[in-house]
């Protein structure tokens, strides 16, 4: 007998339970023709709680709301796709032109808060902490949060364990060599760049605010999961926890959406920020 759950389709009543439930504690839009993502994402938890398939899951949500299963459905599907340096020309604007203005304007308090938030598994995070530490922060005090809708992306995160071919993607040779230990399969970030992250669950339709001010927040890869209604609110948000002078960094794919009215739209090199005036 297969131990594979068939594949039964998923009745239309019961996928736009799905889009719903999915958007209500997401605010993740996912389209009509995104049967293959459910069912793919989906199968494991069927099989693990012993259902025949996904409208059956979709009867016990329904049924008992459950809050356990009812997360472990949002957070199946979350896309977490991240790695090191992801689109480098940013890192390359933090190092030579936000630092060096920081390393000026901050000598008194030498306090400097960024927010990697949607950290999915960390490497963004943990990426401008070695930036800092290349650039000679060591000394400094330095506040890195990283947060996230997933709470076991961030178990992955906080846990600072990655795969040999997590650390093949956009991490340099020398950064891997001075900053992981080798331990089985897996490469362990040393103690020193894990101490500069916080890792904290939290939804970005969330009341942010409180959380700044941050000199540089990275929303990367996470807005294009949104409608137009929840990207404006969040930019609002995070223009609210920034300091005068901070940057913004989006995503590759990620376009202004109304950013232009908080923010002002600069190029360094080949890197977009958004600066707050
Ligand atoms: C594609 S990853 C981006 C990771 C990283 N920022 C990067 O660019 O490499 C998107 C992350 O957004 C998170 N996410 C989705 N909806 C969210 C929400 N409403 N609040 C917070 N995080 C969310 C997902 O869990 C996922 O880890």
């Amino acid at each position: 007998m297969s131990s594979q759950t068939p594949i039964v389709e998923i009745r239309s009543e019961n996928y736009r339970f799905l889009q719903q439930h999915v958007y209500s504690h997401a605010g993740i839009v996912l389209e009509e023709d995104k049967h293959y993502l459910f069912e793919s994402r989906l199968a494991p938890i069927v099989k693990q709680l012993g259902l025949n398939s996904i409208n059956d899951l979709c009867t016990l949500l329904m049924a008992t709301r459950e809050t356990q299963v009812s997360r472990q459905v949002v957070e199946a599907m979350t896309t977490n796709e991240t790695y090191f340096f992801r689109d480098p020309a940013q890192y390359d604007a933090i190092r030579t032109v936000l630092l060096p203005r920081l390393r000026r304007e901050r000598q008194n308090t030498r306090t400097l808060r960024f927010w990697s938030a949607a950290a999915s598994t960390g490497q963004e995070a943990y990426s401008l902490a070695m930036v800092l530490l290349e650039e000679g922060f060591s000394g400094w005090n330095i506040q890195i949060l990283g947060t996230d809708l997933s709470s076991p992306v961030l178990e992955r995160a906080q846990s600072g364990k990655y795969q040999q071919i997590e650390v093949n993607r956009g991490l340099p040779a020398a950064l891997l060599v001075k900053h992981f230990r080798r331990s089985g399969m897996d490469w362990h970030l040393s103690d020193t760049v894990r101490r500069m992250v916080r890792f904290e669950t939290i939804d970005l339709r969330a009341s942010m605010r409180a959380l700044g001010p941050f000199d540089l927040v990275f929303c990367r890869n996470v807005m294009i999961y949104f409608d137009a209604e929840t990207k404006r609110k969040i930019m609002k948000e995070l223009y609210g926890t920034l300091s005068r002078g901070g940057w913004l960094l989006l995503g590759g794919a990620e376009t202004a959406f109304g950013v232009e009215e908080w923010f002002e739209r600069q190029t360094i090199g080949n890197a977009v920020v958004y600066v707050v005036q």
